[in-house]
C-alpha cells in the first residue's frame, strides 16, 4: 500500500490497483473503463485483449469543508488511476475525447491535470475534419501538471511499470465528447507497448511525434509543481477560473506550449 496524502493533498492510498480512502474520508463510487470499451480506439488489426478494466474514473472528489468553494467556482475534482500494460499492441491509454463549448462563448472548456503517481504521455489534437492542425505530446511525472488548452481533444497514455493515478479539474458541467476520436479509430498517434510512436493512419496528413517535459511547458497560470493540485485550488481559487471562465485567458492558453 502507498500513501498518497503527501502527493494528492488527500487522505487516500494506493492499493494494488485501486485507492482507497482512509478513515473519515469517503470516495464517490468510480466509474470503469472497461476492454469493450476501446473497441473503436485501438490501432487497426489490434485485438481488443488486456485488463477487464483499463481504468476507473472517481468524478467530484472533495472533502466535506471544500464542497462549497468547489460548487461555487463552477469546478470539479476528479481522480482517474490507470492500470500498467498493453490493450492490444498499445499501452493502456484513456479513449479519448473533446469537451463541449462553453454556453455563450466559441470557446471549448479547457482542463488541467496532475500526475499523483506514476507517469503519464499526455496528448493532445486539435483536428478539423479529419487534418490535424496541431498536436502535443506531454511528458509528465509525479507532481507535474498539465494543461489541455482549449479546443484540444485528448488521450492520456500510462507508459510506465507503475499504475498511474492522476488528478484533473474542470468545469463542473461540460460535457465529453467521444465521437471525434471513435470515428478515426483514436488520436493521430498510437504509442506501442514498446515506446514506439506510430501515426494513425485515418488522419489525412502526417505529423512527428515530438515530446515535451511537463516541466519544460511555460507555466503561465503559476499553478507550480509544488504543491498539489487540490491544496492549490484550495488555497486559491481564483488561479483556477482560467477553466470555468477560459473566454477570458485566450492569449495566455497560446502562451503554454510555444
Ligand atoms: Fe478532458
Amino acid at each position: 500500500m502507498i500513501d498518497l496524502d503527501k502527493q494528492s493533498g488527500l487522505p487516500i492510498i494506493l492499493d494494488g490497483e485501486i485507492i482507497k480512502p482512509k478513515e473519515g474520508f469517503e470516495l464517490p463510487a468510480p466509474a470503469f473503463r472497461k476492454l469493450e470499451d476501446f473497441s473503436k480506439v485501438l490501432k487497426e488489426g489490434s485485438e481488443l485483449t488486456g485488463p477487464e478494466i483499463a481504468y476507473s474514473m472517481f468524478r467530484g472528489v472533495v472533502k466535506d469543508n471544500d464542497k462549497d468553494l468547489f460548487a461555487k467556482n463552477n469546478l470539479r475534482y476528479d481522480i482517474t488511476v490507470v492500470l500498467s500494460g498493453a490493450i492490444g499492441d498499445e499501452f493502456i491509454k484513456t479513449v479519448g475525447h473533446y469537451h463541449s463549448i462553453k454556453g455563450g462563448t466559441e470557446v471549448y472548456y479547457p482542463e488541467i491535470y496532475e500526475v499523483i503517481y506514476g507517469c503519464a504521455n499526455y496528448l493532445f489534437q486539435k483536428v478539423e475534419g479529419g487534418k490535424v492542425l496541431d498536436v502535443k505530446i506531454i511528458e509528465a511525472k509525479e507532481g507535474d501538471k498539465v494543461i489541455i488548452p482549449p479546443g484540444y481533444g485528448h488521450v492520456t497514455i500510462n507508459p510506465d511499470a507503475e499504475t498511474l493515478v492522476m488528478a484533473n479539474i474542470t468545469e463542473s458541467n461540460f460535457k465529453s465528447v467521444y465521437e471525434g476520436f471513435e470515428k478515426l479509430n483514436g488520436a493521430c498517434f498510437y504509442e506501442l507497448g514498446t515506446g514506439e510512436w506510430v501515426n494513425n493512419e485515418n488522419y489525412e496528413n502526417v505529423f512527428e511525434p515530438i515530446l515535451i517535459k511537463a516541466e519544460n511547458a511555460e507555466d503561465v497560470f503559476g499553478v507550480g509543481n509544488d504543491i498539489p493540485l487540490y491544496t492549490d485550488f484550495i488555497n486559491d481559487p481564483e488561479k483556477y477560473d482560467f477553466l470555468a471562465n477560459p473566454e477570458k485567458y485566450l492569449e495566455k492558453f497560446e502562451g503554454i506550449y510555444s
